[in-house]
C-alpha cells in the first residue's frame, strides 16, 4: 500500500442516510431503483433532489473526471476526495466507493485495509470491488470488518485487456460463470451486485436467484435497480455510445452552446452590460 499524506477528516455521515437494508425491503417489495455515478458535490446534491438516493463514486472516474483513456491507472488517492465531495454534496444517499484497479485483489487483507481507508477518509458508507469467484474471499474479510460491500459481476472494465475488450459476458455456455460469480458474492455477504453487460435473459435468472438486489447497467429490464455513468445519461458522450446508454439530455451540447456564447459577447464587447456592472 502506498503510504498516505495526513488524511484530511471525512464529512459527517449521520444516520439520516439511506440505510442498506432498505434496499433489500426494495427487492421484496418489488420497488425498483435508480442509482448514479457521481464525482462531484453539484451533481450529488442535484442527483439527490432528484429522488436518486445510491450513488455510486465509480472508478469511472477515470475517463470521465481525469482523461485516462480506461479505469486501469486511477489511484485510491485520486478518487479519495472524489468521494469525499460527493458526500459532503448529500445528506440522505448512500454513497458507495469504488475501489480502484490494483488496490484489492492482491488479497482480503490488501481489500480490507484500503476499504478501511475509504470509509475513514471518505465519509462512504459502502465499498464496490469487481470480480466474482475469485474476490469472493476478500468481499467476506471486508464484510465481516463490518463495511457494507457490493460486488461486480459480468463486464468488469479494470479486467479489460484480460476480457479482450468491451464484451458482453455471459453468452451460451459462458452463463454459468456469472452465476456462479454472483452467488459467491452473495455467501460471502455482500448487500447487492452490479450485473455489467450481460444478456437480459440471464439477468433475469440471477435476480430470481439472489435474495440481494441486482443493480443492472447493461443487463435488460429485470435487475432489481439500474445504474448509468452520469455523464452518459446526461448525454455527455463525445464518440461511441453503447447500446445500453440512453441519454436523457444533451448537457454537452448545452454547455458547449453556453460556453460558446459567453466566448462571444465576451470578445463582441457585449458582456458584462450595465445590468451586470456595479454602479
Ligand atoms: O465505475 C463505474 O462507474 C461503475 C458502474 C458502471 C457500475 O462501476
Amino acid at each position: 500500500m502506498t503510504t498516505a499524506p495526513a488524511p484530511s477528516q471525512p464529512p459527517a455521515a449521520g444516520p439520516a442516510r439511506l440505510g442498506i437494508a432498505e434496499l433489500r425491503r426494495r427487492k421484496d417489495r418489488g420497488q425498483r431503483f435508480a442509482v448514479l455515478t457521481s464525482y462531484d458535490q453539484i451533481t450529488a446534491g442535484i442527483f439527490e433532489s432528484a429522488g436518486i438516493d445510491v450513488l455510486l463514486v465509480g472508478d469511472s472516474a477515470a475517463n470521465n473526471v481525469l482523461g485516462y483513456p480506461d479505469t486501469i491507472s486511477v489511484t485510491v488517492d485520486e478518487l479519495l476526495p472524489l468521494v469525499r465531495a460527493v458526500v459532503r454534496g448529500t445528506s440522505r444517499a448512500l454513497v458507495i466507493a469504488d475501489l480502484p484497479f490494483g488496490s484489492y485483489q492482491l488479497s482480503p487483507q490488501q481489500a480490507l485495509e484500503t476499504s478501511l481507508r475509504f470509509m475513514k477518509e471518505s465519509g462512504a458508507q459502502a465499498v464496490k470491488f469487481e470480480g466474482g469467484v475469485a474476490v469472493a474471499q476478500h468481499a467476506r474479510t471486508v464484510v465481516e470488518a463490518g463495511i457494507p460491500v457490493v460486488g461486480h459481476v459480468g463486464f468488469t472494465p479494470q479486467s479489460v485487456h484480460g476480457l479482450g475488450g468491451y464484451r458482453v459476458q455471459g453468452r451460451g455456455d459462458d452463463a454459468d460463470r456469472v452465476i456462479n460469480d454472483a452467488l459467491a458474492l452473495q455467501s460471502a455477504g455482500v448487500f447487492a451486485i452490479v450485473l455489467e453487460m450481460v444478456p437480459a435473459d440471464l439477468a433475469k435468472q440471477i435476480t430470481a436467484e439472489l435474495s440481494i438486489p441486482t443493480i443492472g447497467v447493461g443487463a435488460g429490464a429485470d435487475c432489481d435497480a439500474q445504474v448509468l455513468v452520469w455523464t452518459d445519461m446526461a448525454g455527455f458522450g463525445n464518440g461511441h455510445t453503447p447500446k445500453f446508454v440512453k441519454p436523457y439530455a444533451d448537457l454537452r451540447g448545452v454547455l458547449l452552446d453556453a460556453a460558446t456564447r459567453y466566448r462571444d459577447d465576451v470578445v463582441s464587447g457585449s458582456y458584462p452590460d450595465a445590468d451586470h456592472s456595479y454602479t
